[in-house]
């Protein structure tokens, strides 16, 4: 337990925490696992080396205290929601908006936290200057590179994980007609993950998707894609499952699927857990979700390379999903009002090996 601990919550290099100094605004990160309760989720993470993560808003970060005390109390990882997001940082060509990035850097490092970085390289969240300026391919590639360069380099040793390529492929298995996709070809993808990896050696890189859970065409061509970067030699160290389901349908192969791609030798985290129900939510349905967030959890922590579970979101306040899922909604472990909901059981049972 001990020695699997130390290798996931690995002190920095003197070199690296030197040069971190002096790039920035941010202190040099301790990721040594909190003092956090046993009962606590971290505290159960904590105690089997893995990561129990949410995404974070920067408005509740910035602006509601309960929400910041759950995410203190509950969680060892956070994941930037949208502030890591290429719109987010470059809204202007060459102007770069880091404060909200910094912020949640800064507050993860305060509170014995890690950071998964999200995301690199998407078709979706592009400023406008980008998508919408008829780059040439050999254009797109420096201001790709120059991106992950900039990016990567600005959290080098702060980030533990980044996604390096999002939702890359059609649900068909074929590769999504993405900007990239487009003018670059599949070619970028192992193009990134050098480039990601050369600013930054120790961040676990990944591709990351959605509807990868089961194993069907869309897994099938990543793991395909994955295999063949493996071989080429190319530093990808993971993949990321989203998991954002609907009660009741956690897939059946959810844990045979991500073993196949541990098997490989490669991590598998879940990256963006939420189980949506209709509303209203009934009692029988939470408690549904509730055996669902065990079940997918224990589908990624039972297998050998699974590094955590990351939920998207704290509380139903600010979930993404009534806004894009009609009649859907109460998708997270927390009520609006901070109660914990038998969802939270449910992952808890999950993450704690004993449950
Ligand atoms: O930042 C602007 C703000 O300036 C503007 O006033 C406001 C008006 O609507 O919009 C703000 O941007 C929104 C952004 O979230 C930040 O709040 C976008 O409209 C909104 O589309 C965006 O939604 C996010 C979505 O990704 C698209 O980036 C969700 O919060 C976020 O939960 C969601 O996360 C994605 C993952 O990155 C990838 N996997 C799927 C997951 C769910 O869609």
């Amino acid at each position: 337990m001990h020695r699997r601990r130390r290798r996931l919550f690995r002190p920095l290099p003197l070199a690296t925490a030197a040069a971190l100094v002096a790039v920035a605004a941010v202190a040099v990160p301790q990721l040594t696992p909190g003092a956090s309760a046993a009962t606590t989720l971290r505290g159960y993470a904590d105690g089997r080396g893995v990561r129990i993560g949410a995404a974070v808003g920067d408005t509740p970060l910035t602006s509601d205290s309960s929400y910041v005390s759950v995410l203190d109390r509950e969680f060892n990882s956070v994941t930037a929601e949208n502030a890591m997001k290429w719109d987010a940082l470059e809204p202007s060509r060459g102007t770069y908006n880091w404060a909200a990035a910094d912020r949640l850097v800064n507050h993860a490092v305060a509170h014995d936290q890690g950071v998964r970085g999200h995301t690199l390289v998407w078709y979706s969240q592009l400023p406008s200057w980008l998508k919408n300026g008829n780059f040439s391919a050999s254009q797109l590639n420096t201001l790709l590179k120059k991106h992950i360069d900039t990016t990567v380099g600005r959290y080098r040793g702060k980030v533990y994980a980044w996604d390096v390529v999002n939702e890359a492929f059609n649900e068909d298995g074929s590769m999504r007609g993405s900007l990239w996709q487009t003018e670059l070809g599949t070619g970028y993808i192992a193009n990134a993950l050098r480039w990601a990896h050369a600013a930054d050696p120790a961040a676990k890189l990944y591709i990351n998707d959605y509807n990868i859970e089961a194993d069907n065409a869309k897994s099938d061509a990543l793991y395909a894609l994955a295999r063949q970067l493996l071989a080429q030699g190319v530093p990808l160290h993971g993949i990321g499952f989203q998991s954002h389901f609907v009660v009741g349908q956690v897939p059946a192969s959810m844990k045979a699927n991500l073993k196949r791609f541990s098997d490989l030798g490669l991590e598998v985290s879940v990256t963006e857990l939420d189980i949506r129900v209709p509303l209203p939510a009934s009692a029988a349905e939470l408690a549904r979700q509730s055996a669902d967030y065990k079940l997918a959890s224990e589908n990624c922590l039972g297998v050998k390379r699974c590094a955590g579970v990351t939920v998207w979101g704290v509380s139903d306040t600010y979930s993404w999903v009534p806004g894009t899922f009609a009649g859907y909604g109460a998708a997270l472990p927390y009520t609006e009002h901070y109660a914990a909901k038998p969802a939270y059981t449910g992952l808890s049972n999950g993450v704690n090996p004993k449950a």
